[in-house]
């Protein structure tokens, strides 16, 4: 073992000996990682040895342009250079301290978030922050229960993903999380989100936004539908996690009056409105939020991935005052060594300047929706996909079996996956291969989640790819 790992990066030249050392990682892999930590979706999985901008390079120094950017953890592109200069300097300075004391990165990034989001919604609060996503759902959880004296039931979308710790798996629609390891914390009540391409036929998107809002409403209409004791006016639901887009779900975007129409049910019923941002929020829908397309005031928003652009590891809660004021939720609620690592709150701090001092929304929604003009010729000309969208740079193309462009086809998708790493697609005489990731309550939704910064010569590169790899799979 001690050898596969010390031996330096080898050439281009030298093909033979390094698919050998390929074969070797992957067999110690194979047999001393725990593949419970991660998605083997392809076979052998790939190994990467090199990032810059869009692309990741493999060690035979072929390069994959990236749709995915690591589930939009790395936004603003692989190797930023003013995102990997924080980094730097932090390491420099104050690169470690227990968070029992304070630095001063900390203090501006959530003084930043929190002051961002009282001009946004009106309401001041604070930050809290763990390390990762999942952490910081489980933070939340936590937040919320306190709030409303211990409730723990909470509401939660069909096609919802909000993590896999134990708590987050409870909220995530996803038996197949739960399964092995019996239940921990209460299962959430979950409620169909409003996926029109596989909603009730005959109604417009507005329409069916508004029948699953009165479809949640009716449960409140009567104490025998389970929620709600009228005799004292209160909901045994405590709040209702919402995923603006739906990630994981397969980037499901919901018609705009939807939020509105939700949150006045739950403001009626004294239910809070826990946002995920995690997926979705940094610009990856053109907002800093994605909720704000929407016109709501959340009462929580979780976040994390490219807070840090995944470099260190950072996530965390913002809630109203009412929630998470020191008196209510006091210091210890939920220490954790690594909450508030200062490699992480200094890099977010540079993410959080970069992203007020650009017109990310301007950019965003630009090139979004250059992108979803391509995707719509596509759909145009290949029946296996079909249904695209898109919301700013989260963008959706839905693949089905081509007698009816409707029933979902996971096993194209799969085709389509492995074509792209194959790393053999020509466009104008040079070879790439195409980064792809799935989604989708059937798993043949590919969703597109460009790096921010992709160039107009790269978005037409993506297209092509694209149209190669549907090509490719159309005729097998
Ligand atoms: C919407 C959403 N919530 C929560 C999570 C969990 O975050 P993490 O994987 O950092 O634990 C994810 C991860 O993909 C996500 O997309």
């Amino acid at each position: 073992m001690q050898k596969v790992i010390s031996r330096p990066p080898r050439g281009t030249d030298d093909q033979a000996e390094q698919a050998l050392c390929e074969a070797e990682l992957l067999a110690l892999e194979a047999s001393y990682c725990s593949h419970g930590d991660t998605v083997h979706y392809t076979n052998p999985p790939k190994i990467f040895e090199r990032a810059e901008g869009t692309f990741l390079y493999d060690a035979d120094g072929k390069e994959y342009l990236d749709l995915q950017m690591w589930y939009s953890a790395v936004n603003f592109g692989y190797r930023n250079e003013r995102l990997n200069a924080a980094v730097r300097r932090q390491l420099d300075r104050l690169p470690q301290v227990a968070s029992q004391y304070l630095h001063r990165e900390k203090i501006e990034l959530a003084t930043i978030i929190a002051r961002d989001a009282e001009q946004k919604f009106g309401s001041k609060g604070r930050v809290h922050f763990n390390v990762g996503g999942s952490q910081a759902i489980e933070d939340s959880l936590k937040l919320v229960r306190n709030f409303k004296n211990g409730k723990s039931l909470m509401f939660a979308f069909e096609g919802g993903y909000h993590g896999r710790t134990l708590g987050a798996s409870a909220i995530t629609s996803s038996y197949r999380y739960r399964r092995r390891y019996g239940h921990f914390g209460d299962r959430a009540h979950f409620l169909p989100f409003p996926y029109h391409f596989r909603g009730p036929k005959g109604m417009s998107k507005e329409e069916y936004g508004h029948h699953c809002v009165k479809q949640f409403e009716r449960l409140f209409e009567s104490e025998y539908n389970g929620v709600w004791d009228p005799k004292v006016g209160e909901a045994e639901y405590a709040a209702f996690y919402v995923e603006p887009i739906q990630g994981t779900g397969g980037y499901v975007i919901p018609p705009k009056n939807f939020f509105l129409e939700l949150k006045r049910v739950l403001d009626e019923r004294g239910i809070l409105l826990v946002v995920d941002e995690i997926q979705m929020g940094f610009y990856r829908t053109g907002k800093l939020w994605s909720i704000e397309h929407f016109g709501v005031k959340p009462d929580a928003i979780v976040f994390g991935k490219a807070l840090t652009n995944g470099l260190n590891p950072l996530a965390g809660v913002w809630a109203r005052e009412e929630l998470i004021n020191p008196t209510i939720f006091p210091p210890g609620s939920t220490h954790s060594t690594f909450n508030a690592n200062p490699m992480g709150t200094a890099v977010a701090l540079e993410a959080m300047k970069m992203m007020r001092e650009t017109d990310y929304e301007t950019m965003v929604m630009e090139k979004g929706a250059y992108l979803l003009e391509g995707l719509k010729d596509l759909k145009r000309r290949y029946p296996i996909v079909g249904d695209v969208d898109g919301l700013g740079m989260a963008l959706r193309m839905e693949i089905c079996e081509p007698h009816d462009s409707f029933t979902p086809s996971k096993a194209i998708v799969d085709r389509m996956v492995d074509a792209g790493l194959k790393g053999d697609i020509e466009v104008d005489g040079r070879s790439y291969g195409l980064v792809l990731d799935i989604g989708g309550y059937y798993k043949n939704v590919v969703t597109l989640a460009p790096s921010l910064h992709i160039s107009q010569s790269e978005m037409d590169l993506s297209l092509q790819l694209l149209d190669r790899v549907l090509y490719r799979v159309s005729k097998e």
